[in-house]
């Protein structure tokens, strides 16, 4: 075999080695290695290159060419196994920054208590408001808000209680220490809103307005000084006391379930007349007698009546066209029947072992 044969055929098995070599590199790393011993100074190619110069000129020229040419493969070899380790590189470093947001999806409301990590939930007085509007806005009605901070004018005055009026005592006022002295309360109801609203947009109104109020009040198992309250007002042409027995019924049937009944009971509030005080059946006992309604069967919601026509006189609607009613209860409270709570003061005590329970 001729020098020229012999050096083709060292050659190919060179070039099969390389290309072998440089397709086993697992790493960035392994390829850089490979390349310098199948492409390098000291590489089989290399030796066999330098054979070249023991060829005729003819020779030369043909098996060089060959030599080039298997170069040039396997650098065109080498780039492509280093664009394949890239990419897998990428995919790798992909997957181990990926997050798995299906994960949160196992945390239900018990993994708290698991040990496992929390996601957090509403309180059970925003669970309970929540609810609430859910079930007035099915009913028709729609949700308004006022603020906390409300004038003596709102709080009291256009509620049919002018200045040093007796009934102003039902309520254990915080004042603010802003413009003329005790002009600016923090809201003892939610019943300025009525106001606020009927100020707002002219009749037939039917809106529910739940939020924070404040009392000047040492809590104890059954208040707290800021607790929550949801107002209703109703005003439309022809409205009786039959439509509000009627909607408090439907109310407390939704909230509590058949088998829980309201009843009215005549009561006094300066804002309306005729006045009732609202009570529902104990859902603890189911109306027999227990200590969650100290024996009546019945609990106390809050207060509703008639809108008294001195309140429509102070927004400018005409007490002899319109008619409405109203009422407000608490939050806190139904939230605290519902449970079965013995102690208000849980709702503000954030003690997680508490919250996680709802
Ligand atoms: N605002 C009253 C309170 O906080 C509750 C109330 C009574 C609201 C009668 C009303 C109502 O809308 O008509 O004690």
């Amino acid at each position: 075999m001729s020098e020229a044969d012999a050096i083709l055929v060292d050659l190919q098995a060179a070039e099969v080695a390389a290309t072998g070599a440089l397709g086993a590199a697992a790493s960035l790393e392994d390829l850089r290695v490979a390349q310098g011993e199948v492409l390098g100074r000291r590489s089989p190619l290399a030796r066999i290159n330098a054979r070249l110069g023991a060829l005729d000129a003819e020779q030369r020229r043909r098996v060089g060419a060959e030599v080039n040419a298997a170069r040039q493969r396997l650098e065109a070899r080498a780039a492509s196994r280093r664009d394949e380790l890239e990419a897998a590189g990428r995919a790798s470093r992909l997957e181990a920054d990926r997050l798995d947001l299906t994960e949160a999806a196992l945390l239900g409301p018990r993994a708290w208590v698991a040990g496992l990590p929390d996601r957090g939930r509403l309180h059970l007085v925003t669970q309970t408001r929540d609810e609430l509007e859910d079930i007035f806005v099915g009913m028709g009605f729609g949700v308004a808000e006022g603020p906390e901070a409300e004038t003596d004018w709102y709080n009291f005055e256009a509620l049919n209680m002018p200045p040093a009026h007796p009934a102003r005592s039902m309520w254990d006022t915080l004042y603010l220490d802003l413009g003329e002295p005790e002009s600016v309360v923090l809201r003892t109801h939610t019943s300025p809103v009525q106001i606020r609203l009927m100020e707002s947009q002219p009749p037939p109104l039917y809106a529910v307005a739940p939020g924070r109020v404040y009392r000047k009040e040492t809590p104890d198992a059954r208040h707290l000084a800021v607790f929550h309250q949801l107002e209703g007002l109703v005003v439309d042409e022809g409205i009786g006391f039959a439509d509000l027995a009627g909607t408090i019924e439907v109310f407390t049937g939704a909230f509590f379930g058949q088998g829980v009944h309201s009843r009215l009971r005549p009561s006094y509030f300066p804002f309306t007349e005729p006045s009732a005080e609202l009570d529902v059946t104990c859902p603890v006992c189911a109306g027999s007698g227990c200590r969650t309604c100290s024996q009546a069967g019945w609990i106390e919601l809050g207060g509703a009546g008639m809108v008294d026509p001195n309140v429509f006189s102070a927004v400018g609607l005409d007490p002899e066209r319109w008619t409405g009613f109203a009422f407000g209860f608490g939050i806190d409270r139904l939230a605290m029947i519902r449970v079965g709570l013995g102690d208000v003061r849980a709702l503000t005590d954030n003690d997680l072992r508490f919250l996680h329970q709802f």
